[in-house]
C-alpha cells in the first residue's frame, strides 16, 4: 500500500485514479510520494520513505530538486499539461490586441447610465474599430507544447503563421501543421511578421531574446505577444518601441512595475495556465507519473532523472539508482548472476553524473544480494518492486 501526501488541493480528476493499492495520508513525514502545486518543499524534512514528489504544473522551483537526486527521491512535474489554456489565452490576446474590446467594454461600462445609449454607441464605436487576424502573418517564436497549439491554430483562423525553433523536437515535430512555414532564423521573424508570438522557456541563451535589435528589425505596427517569461523581452527597449509607435500593442501575460506602465500594452494577470482544464490535466498527468513509478519504476517527464521506461512489469524488478560511471551494469550483472539471478529485461539511462538502471529479474533476491548491489562503489539506492 502506497501512501500519498497532497502538499497542496490537488483535483480530484487525479486523485481519484488512485487505486485500492493507495492511501491517502495528511502526513508528509511518512509519504510514499508527495503531490504539490505551489507549496514550497524547500523548508521541509525529505523523510525517507519518500520516493517521488510529482509537482501538478511546469515550474518546479519550489522543489529542492538537487537535494531530492541525491536521495534517490525523482522528481516529476506536467510539461503541455496546461497548454491548449495557455494557446487560448494567446488567440484572445491577438484579438484583444486587433479589435479594442477592452476599450469598447470600458466605454459601455462608463456609459451605462446613459439613457441614449442605442444611439450614442453608434458614433462612439468608431473609436474601438479594428482589423481581422485572418490573413495576417503570425511568427511563433519556440515550437514545443504551447507554440505547436498556438501556430496550429492560427492556422485553422487563416493566418500564414511562421515558425522558429532551431531544437524543436520530434514529436513537436510531427505535431506542427505542414501549413507553417519553416523559419530559420529570429531575424526573418522579425522581419515578416504582423504579430509575434514567443513560446520559449526563461533561460540565460532566451534571456532579452526581444532585444532592441530584434524590435528594431520588426514591421511598423507589429504586436508582440509574450504569454512565456517578462525576462524574455528587453522591458526598456519595448517601452520605447511602444512609445515610437513601432509596436502598435504589447500583451503580456507578466504584470511587473515596468509592463504595468507601458503606453499601448494590455497586461494580463499571468492567467495562461488559470483553467479548470489545466489544473485537470496537471493533475491527472502528475497522478499516472507517480503511478507508473511506484508500480513499475519506469520515469517519464522527470526534472532530476532520466526517462527511463521497461513497460508495465510482470514480476519483481529492481530499480537501481547509481552514479555515473564506467562498469556498472557489468558489476549488477555479475552479481546477479553469481545469486543464480536471471535479467530477462533491463534498461539504464543515464542524467548528468546520475544513473537509473531498471532490471526484471527471475530468482530470490535476497536481502544479502541487495547488500551486495549497494556495496557497489556508486550505488547508492535500490527499490524492488514487487
Ligand atoms: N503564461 C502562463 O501561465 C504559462 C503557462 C505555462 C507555460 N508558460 C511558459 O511558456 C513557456 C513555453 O512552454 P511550453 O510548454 O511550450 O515549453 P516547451 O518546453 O514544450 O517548449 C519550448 C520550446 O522552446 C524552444 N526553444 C528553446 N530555446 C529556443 C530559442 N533560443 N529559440 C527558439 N526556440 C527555442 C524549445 O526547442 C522548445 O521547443 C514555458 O517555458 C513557460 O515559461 C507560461
Amino acid at each position: 500500500m502506497y501512501k500519498i501526501n497532497c502538499l497542496n488541493p490537488i483535483a480530484k480528476v487525479g486523485t481519484k485514479l488512485l487505486t485500492d493499492n493507495y492511501t491517502m495520508t495528511d502526513n508528509f513525514a511518512e509519504a510514499d510520494a508527495a503531490l504539490v502545486r505551489s507549496a514550497s518543499v524547500h523548508e521541509l524534512e525529505l523523510p525517507d520513505s519518500l520516493e517521488a514528489i510529482a509537482r501538478a504544473g511546469a515550474g518546479v522551483n519550489n522543489i529542492p530538486l538537487d537535494k531530492c537526486a541525491q536521495k534517490g527521491i525523482v522528481v516529476f512535474n506536467t510539461p503541455g499539461a496546461n497548454a491548449n489554456g495557455v494557446k487560448e489565452l494567446v488567440i484572445a490576446g491577438m484579438l484583444m490586441a486587433s479589435r479594442d474590446l477592452v476599450g469598447g467594454v470600458k466605454w459601455v461600462e462608463a456609459n451605462k447610465d446613459d439613457e441614449n445609449i442605442v444611439k450614442d454607441v453608434e458614433k462612439a464605436k468608431k473609436a474601438f474599430a479594428g482589423g481581422e487576424i485572418k490573413g495576417k502573418k503570425l511568427g511563433v517564436i519556440g515550437l514545443g507544447a504551447i507554440g505547436v497549439q498556438v501556430a496550429n491554430t492560427a492556422i485553422n483562423l487563416g493566418m500564414d503563421v511562421y515558425g522558429y525553433d532551431p531544437y524543436i523536437s520530434v514529436d513537436a515535430a510531427w505535431k506542427l501543421s505542414r501549413h507553417i512555414i519553416h523559419i530559420e532564423s529570429l531575424d526573418a521573424i522579425c522581419e515578416n511578421c504582423d504579430f509575434i508570438t514567443i513560446h520559449v522557456p526563461a533561460l540565460p541563451s532566451t534571456k532579452g531574446m526581444i532585444s532592441e535589435d530584434a524590435l528594431s528589425k520588426m514591421k511598423d505596427g507589429v504586436v508582440v505577444l509574450n504569454f512565456a517569461r517578462d525576462v524574455l523581452v528587453d522591458e526598456d527597449a519595448m517601452c520605447r518601441a511602444l512609445e515610437s509607435g513601432k509596436v502598435k500593442k504589447y500583451v503580456t501575460d507578466f504584470p511587473n512595475p515596468k509592463s504595468v506602465h507601458m503606453k499601448n500594452v494590455l497586461v494580463l494577470p499571468h492567467l495562461g495556465a488559470s483553467t479548470e482544464e489545466s489544473e485537470d490535466n496537471c493533475a491527472v498527468m502528475a497522478v499516472q507519473e507517480l503511478m507508473d513509478y511506484l508500480e513499475n519504476g519506469n520515469i517519464k517527464n522527470s526534472v532530476n532523472y532520466p526517462a527511463c521506461d521497461l513497460g508495465d512489469r510482470s514480476g519483481t524488478r529492481l530499480a537501481i539508482f547509481n552514479r555515473n560511471v564506467p562498469n556498472m551494469i557489468g558489476q549488477f550483472a555479475s552479481t546477479l548472476a553469481e545469486a543464480g539471478i536471471n535479467i530477462p529485461s533491463m534498461t539504464n539511462q543515464s542524467k548528468g553524473d546520475l544513473a537509473y538502471t531498471l532490471m526484471d529479474v527471475e530468482g530470490d533476491v535476497t536481502d544479502a544480494v541487495l547488500d551486495k548491489l549497494m556495496a557497489i562503489q556508486g550505488v547508492f539506492k535500490i527499490r524492488v518492486i514487487k
